[in-house]
């Protein structure tokens, strides 16, 4: 009851509830505007408001006198290393690094790539920018070249931060070259390459064969102490791309005001954290799991929190992520339903759950794709606590649908992502936009203003937000998710209902899939959809029509297209799988049924829909999938 009341009173007394939580946060200038309108009439947070992210998050706490606390345990099993850092060196490293972009002419307003893998210069890197004003936008050390030139090339930064090397597992994954070839492709040229020389395994930047290339460490350390700038509450901290349902993916704006507030907020009430506890969500900096959670919530809230480079599995087993709770104390724990059905996978029977004490962990949340009752269970069983299972996305910026364990204990229904938290007055609508009574499936929207925290809008293309988001519904925001409300308010995710796909927690666009397969020579046409893995939650599966009189066996296709979407996405596409149709299945007015074929390669049941052109494509597809299977 405590967390309704508390969802009632942030939708009738909106102004006041945001403005008391905004009170919880330090504020240069405290807004006195709580809610007014943007451009294009949007609704914003705090306008007239003044802040600075990394004070809130650094320098905040060193003044209170918390400088020897661990800000962030960088825990790296593929490469053997533990560190702590804290507070306090936290501040130097980030306000020298700061001064180090100040000194190749970066000011408040620009913008600045971060391509790096999860180590604790990206963490330095992102709030040093947050210091200045520079609105960063990170992308995530899995995708390719293309997709980084893609970035580059609609936000225009003068500064590209990157680290010579990833690891996945045991492999080194060069970064440089990615950077090179992005910068190549791209149109617009960062002024300035970054580059931190992680000297992997003796692999060092030749530096002096390199003069276009700036030392991250010495940069770092040759430079002076610089304060934190203070930035208007709207602000744009950072840019984060996601896929959305065309080729291009979308880049989602997040201010400075309402992020700070509601990842307060969020910490506190969702997560139920307190100051000075050890907070970890497994995650990637390159997704906004990492934003929000990795890097700026539990900072806000003075907590200490993880910086994991590894897999939930192999690193060096199914019991890492154990380790990581005894060795590091961690109370409260976010993680994707896909690494937990890893380790189930590995470790059917929990044998190597028992080998550590993880007594210090209260809560598990789990988030970024469906969580299915089996992986729920198994959790349930062998560790003895019930995961709970929240919704949000890129655009939210923090959860929007979750059962709240900082406020209340409520039950937890399986398969349903918990209910609407404060801030979201979310329905589920029909086609027409008519309420629909509970367990009725419909579209998820929410209704405008969206709390703080929420997107902005896109990068540079408020049509695109405008068409993607508020159009459908009129006074509504769309969230592309389709759901069920029972009569307690408990909501449960169905899925998407556009063109995106969720692979191991990985937000991808089957869109960006087909553009690339388009582009082999003999490919005519194409469909990618996503389909059931047991492992992965989706993975992607390509449909293909070859251009007449072309001789290429399906086995080469499908090898040449496969490499073919790692070159232009990356590796994290995973894309493995391609069969050669002799046409695609068509509603008359020309659009491909995607629906039908997802449905028949899940090996579901399937109604063939009244609009198709031609019925008799279903056996020739029936059989195209039975011989693949075989
Ligand atoms: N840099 C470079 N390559 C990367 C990468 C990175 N940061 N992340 C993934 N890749 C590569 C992998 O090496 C792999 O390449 P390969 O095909 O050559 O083996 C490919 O991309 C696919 O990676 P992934 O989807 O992670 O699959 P996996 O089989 O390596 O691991 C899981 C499977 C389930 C263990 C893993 O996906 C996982 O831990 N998922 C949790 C995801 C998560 O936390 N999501 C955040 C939302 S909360
Ligand atoms: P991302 O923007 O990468 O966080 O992906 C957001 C999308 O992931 C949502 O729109 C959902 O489709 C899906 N998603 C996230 N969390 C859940 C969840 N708990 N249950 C079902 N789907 C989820």
């Amino acid at each position: 009851m405590k967390a309704h009341k508390m969802f009632l009173n942030s939708i009738e007394n909106k102004e006041l509830f945001w403005a008391e939580q905004a009170e919880k946060i330090q504020w240069f200038k405290k807004p006195q505007n709580i809610l007014s309108e943007g451009e294009h009439n949007y609704p914003i947070w705090f306008a007239d408001g003044e802040l600075n992210a990394c004070y809130i998050a650094v320098d905040k706490h060193v003044e209170d006198g918390y400088g020897d606390q661990v800000a962030y345990i960088y825990d790296s099993p593929v490469t053997e290393t533990i560190q702590k850092i804290t507070f306090k060196e936290l501040q130097e490293n980030v306000s020298k690094f700061a001064g180090g972009l100040q000194s190749l002419g970066l000011k408040k307003g620009d913008t600045a790539i971060i391509y790096m893998p999860m180590i604790p210069q990206a963490a330095y890197a992102m709030l040093a920018c947050a210091r200045l004003g520079i609105t960063h936008s990170v992308v995530f050390g899995g995708f390719a070249p293309h997709e980084l030139a893609i970035r580059i090339d609609d936000c225009n930064p003068k500064v590209l931060i990157t680290a010579s090397a990833g690891v996945e597992v045991k492999k080194r994954v060069p970064y440089l070259p990615f950077v090179k070839e992005a910068y190549e492709m791209s149109a617009h040229k960062p002024e300035n390459i970054v580059v931190f020389d992680r000297q992997l395994w003796g692999n060092k930047v030749d530096w002096e064969n390199e003069p276009q290339l700036t030392n991250f460490q010495e940069l770092l350390e040759k430079s002076e102490y610089v304060d934190c700038v203070p930035v208007a509450s709207t602000h744009p901290l950072y840019i984060l791309y996601t896929s959305g349902t065309t080729g291009k993916p979308k880049g989602v704006i997040r201010d400075t005001g309402g992020y700070a507030t509601a990842l307060k907020f969020s910490m506190k009430n969702i997560y139920g954290v307190n100051e000075g506890e050890v907070f970890w969500a497994a995650s990637d900096i390159g997704w906004v799991v990492g934003h929000s959670f990795i890097i700026y919530g539990p900072l806000f809230n003075r907590n200490t929190s993880i910086i994991y480079e590894g897999k939930p599995i192999m690193t060096p087993d199914a019991g890492t992520t154990w380790r990581v709770i005894e060795q590091h104390k961690v109370s409260v724990m976010f993680t994707a339903p896909t690494a937990i059905r890893a380790i189930k996978k590995e470790d059917p029977n929990g044998e190597l759950i028992k080998k550590y004490d993880i007594s210090s962990l209260r809560t598990q949340f789990l988030a970024g794709e469906r969580c299915d009752v089996a992986t729920l269970d198994w959790y349930e069983e062998k560790v003895g606590i019930t995961p709970i299972d929240h919704w949000w996305q890129t655009e939210s910026g923090w959860p929007m649908l979750s059962l709240m364990p900082g406020v209340e204990t409520a039950e937890i229904k399986r398969a349903s992502a918990g209910k609407p938290v404060p801030g979201y007055d979310i329905k589920i609508f029909d086609e027409e936009g008519y309420e629909l009574e509970p367990h009725h499936e419909g579209y998820l929207v929410i209704k405008l203003p969206l709390p703080p925290g929420a997107l902005l809008g896109i990068w540079g293309d408020y049509e695109r937000f405008h068409y993607g988001y508020l159009a459908k519904f009129p006074g509504y925001y769309f969230s592309g998710d389709g759901a069920i409300k029972d009569e307690e308010g408990y909501v449960f995710i169905s899925g998407r209902v556009d063109d995106i796909i969720n692979v191991a927690g990985h937000r991808l666009s089957t869109a960006e899939m087909e553009e690339a397969v388009s582009g082999h020579k003999d490919v005519a046409e194409c469909c990618v959809v996503g389909i059931d893995d047991d492992l992965k939650g989706q993975i992607p599966f390509g449909l293909a029509v070859l251009k007449s009189g072309v001789e290429i066996t399906e086995e080469n296709l499908e090898k040449e297209v496969v490499a073919l979407v790692r070159e232009k996405i990356g590796a994290v596409a995973c894309l493995r799988n391609i069969v050669v149709v002799k046409r695609l299945p068509k509603t008359r007015s020309g659009k491909i049924l995607r629906k039908l074929i997802r449905t028949m390669l899940d090996g579901k049941e399937f109604q063939i829909p009244s609009t198709i052109d031609d019925e008799t494509i279903i056996t020739e597809l029936e059989e195209k999938f039975l011989e693949y299977r075989k």
